[in-house]
């Protein structure tokens, strides 16, 4: 207090050294100087942000509307419903051919908060969990967050952005509680190798540790049938939910698959923090995962198309694909032929050329120098990008 009785500003106006530390998540920036854009009448090329352009499945928007009907519009068990709990398990036993008992299953409002249950129920302060470079962003923030420390494992364009298996022993300490994957992969379109799943587990069970699997773009998975890391190791925790592979990010629904040593923690969490997903949704859910598989199946073979068109014409325009992407929808170019600062490369082409792009700096120092481009959008839109980069950069790379 001052000396009239008023607060010191200079000790209450200050957020904590926890929220502090969060990165921003710099695409939302884009997005934002974007939509600042279009506002203001200029016709931008959205290709930084990972929302897809397709609409949910017909069939499930119905299933949400008969849910509302029913009056399906209050709390739900907190881990989720069990017709829903119950369609998960049957999915896993149908794409995997693994056994996954219901009871294991927490449903979230999406893949995000299932991470706060995972690392809330897997990290004391100072645990650490291996992450890729590059990597979601997420990852190291809900780490952090947590009190966790994230250690880095580099991937690399030129070796498929794959881990080398004695980079991530040698990042193992007494410390180390998990290795975190995502495969198909955001950024990089990776699809890692059965092979490579089982070396992780392998690693994972020698050491004791626990694999952490963010399976959201299963389904769009261009090489053959997407593998869980649950076919290889039960010492994993799966995330996984409906925002890609069946076009519902503003839904939010997803899930976490936990060993039984977890899932009342993971419980625990999610009845305190968020108590429950929304219940028609999750009535949706149930349906779209019985049901929507063959809409799956045709939006992938759209990205596929797209995918396929893409590749060529961004190494037509002078950025180079070293490990072509065979999964998500996304195409992560190295830049450095444009600019090595790629952060900078991306607000100029915003402003310059009306191209929006992700900076490939935002999920790593390992991505520096990379433009991540999201093929969440039509082939037409696509080609326009494609042409006003072509022009951008023969005038000023
Ligand atoms: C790898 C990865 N995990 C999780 C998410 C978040 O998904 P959700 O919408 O289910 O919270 C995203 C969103 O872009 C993602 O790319």
């Amino acid at each position: 207090m001052d000396e009239v009785g008023k607060p010191d500003d200079t000790v209450s106006a200050r957020v904590s050294k926890r929220a502090e530390a969060i990165r921003p998540f710099v695409v939302m920036d884009v997005v934002a100087r974007a939509k600042e854009l279009v506002a203001s009448g200029h016709d931008v090329v959205r290709l930084e942000i990972g929302d897809p352009d397709l609409p949910t499945p017909a069939l499930v928007m119905r299933a949400a509307e008969d849910a509302m009907e029913h009056g399906d519009t209050g709390y739900t068990q907190s881990a989720g419903l069990p017709s829903l709990r119950e369609a998960i398990s049957r999915h896993f036993a149908v794409a995997y051919e693994v056994r996954v008992d219901p009871a294991d299953i927490v449903v979230t409002q999406g893949t995000s908060p299932a991470m706060l249950l995972v690392f809330g129920a897997l990290l004391d302060p100072g645990d650490e969990v291996i992450v890729s470079d590059p990597c979601y962003p997420a990852y190291p923030n809900y780490v952090n967050f947590l009190g966790g420390v994230p250690v880095a494992s580099r991937v690399r364009a030129e070796e498929g952005f794959r881990f080398r298996p004695e980079e991530v022993r040698a990042a193992i300490t007494p410390r180390t509680r998990a290795i975190m994957i995502n495969s198909p992969c955001n950024p990089t379109g990776t699809v890692l190798p059965a092979d490579d799943l089982s070396e992780l587990a392998r690693i994972a069970e020698e050491h004791g540790l626990w694999i952490v699997s963010d399976e959201i773009y299963h389904g769009l998975d261009f090489s053959g049938r997407s593998r869980s890391i649950l076919e290889f190791t039960d010492r994993a925790f799966v995330l996984n939910g409906f925002s890609k592979a069946y076009a519902m990010t503003g839904w939010r629904l997803g899930y976490l698959i936990a060993p039984r040593l977890f899932v009342r923690s993971c419980e625990k969490i999610q009845q305190n923090f968020f108590l429950c997903a929304n219940h028609f949704v999750q009535a949706a859910g149930t349906v779209a995962l019985a049901e929507a598989q063959s809409e799956v199946a045709r939006m992938r073979r759209t990205y596929d198309e797209r995918r396929r068109y893409l590749v060529p014409a961004v190494r037509g325009i002078g950025l180079s694909v070293v490990s072509e992407p065979t999964g998500a929808f996304y195409v992560f170019a190295d830049a450095t032929a444009w600019g090595s600062d790629s952060l900078e490369l991306s607000r100029r082409i915003l402003e310059e050329a009306l191209v929006s792009l992700a900076p490939g700096v935002d999920f790593g120092p390992g991505g520096e120098g990379f433009l991540r481009i999201s093929y969440a959008t039509s082939l037409e839109r696509l080609a326009e990008g494609v042409a006003r980069l072509g022009a951008w950069a023969s005038e000023h790379a």
